[in-house]
């Protein structure tokens, strides 16, 4: 399936769940704070991959009040919620589908992000495709900026095949059906795209681990 129509089906998939949705993702918030804990001291500007309704916002805003964010998502629905909340004024929201919409720093101007975050929305594609947005990622974070991505990990090879094989079998009817790579494929995508990866620990919920990376500081990029 290709990309466009892979987004275009997680689109319509989101904004059908966003009623309820923060009720049934509550259970990975161990899993979404694990992202401010890995923030250094200072941050100051964030990019949020996949923001949805903005749940690991909160605990980013308890921690770095002060902080901007720029939240990109496909569903409006999912950010018209991210609105509701008492940080929104520092939110700038952006609806659209990341590996299309422009970050701010590709235009020339330079890199601002300290950090980009994501969490629970980096597991619909493919290695290529990931090596694709890991690069613009990094174009736009500054020097010593963070990658950090708290997701869902096939437990192997086999595993991460699977998740491909069954999309491209029924690609309508399994729209939505997680496609996530293995660790090491994950690490490699990262490397690939620039960044030198610093730890993948396991977090609280099933098969999610967080990603960490960097953007190095001799960086000449
Ligand atoms: C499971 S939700 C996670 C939301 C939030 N990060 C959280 O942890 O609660 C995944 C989100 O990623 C968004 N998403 C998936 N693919 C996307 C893409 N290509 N561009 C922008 N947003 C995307 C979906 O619309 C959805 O809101």
């Amino acid at each position: 399936m290709d990309l466009q129509k892979r987004n275009e089906n997680l689109k319509a998939f989101f904004d059908r769940k966003t009623d309820g949705y923060d009720d049934v993702h509550i259970r990975f918030m161990e899993s979404k704070c694990a992202l401010t804990d890995a923030l250094p001291d200072g941050t100051t500007h964030v990019l949020d991959l996949g923001a949805g309704t903005g749940l690991e916002l909160i605990p980013l805003y308890e921690r770095f009040p002060e902080v901007f964010v720029t939240a990109v998502d496909l569903s409006e629905d999912m950010l018209a919620v991210l609105r509701t909340r008492p940080f929104a004024d520092r939110v700038t929201t952006v609806s659209g589908d990341f590996f299309e919409v422009p970050f701010r720093g590709e235009d020339g101007t330079a890199p601002l992000y300290d950090a980009m975050i994501s969490t629970s929305a980096l597991h619909h594609f493919t290695p290529e495709d990931k090596v694709q947005l890991y690069r613009r990622v990094y174009s736009v974070l500054r020097p010593g900026g963070l990658f950090l991505n708290a997701d869902k990990t096939a437990s192997d090879p086999a595993a991460q095949a699977e998740g491909f094989r069954v999309l491209a079998e029924e690609p309508e009817k399994y729209a939505h059906i997680d496609t996530p790579l293995t660790v090491g494929a994950e690490c490699t995508a990262l490397e690939e795209a620039g960044f030198t990866v610093l730890s993948v620990t396991p977090l609280a919920n099933d098969n999610y681990y967080l990603y960490k990376a960097i953007k190095k500081e001799s960086s000449h990029d």
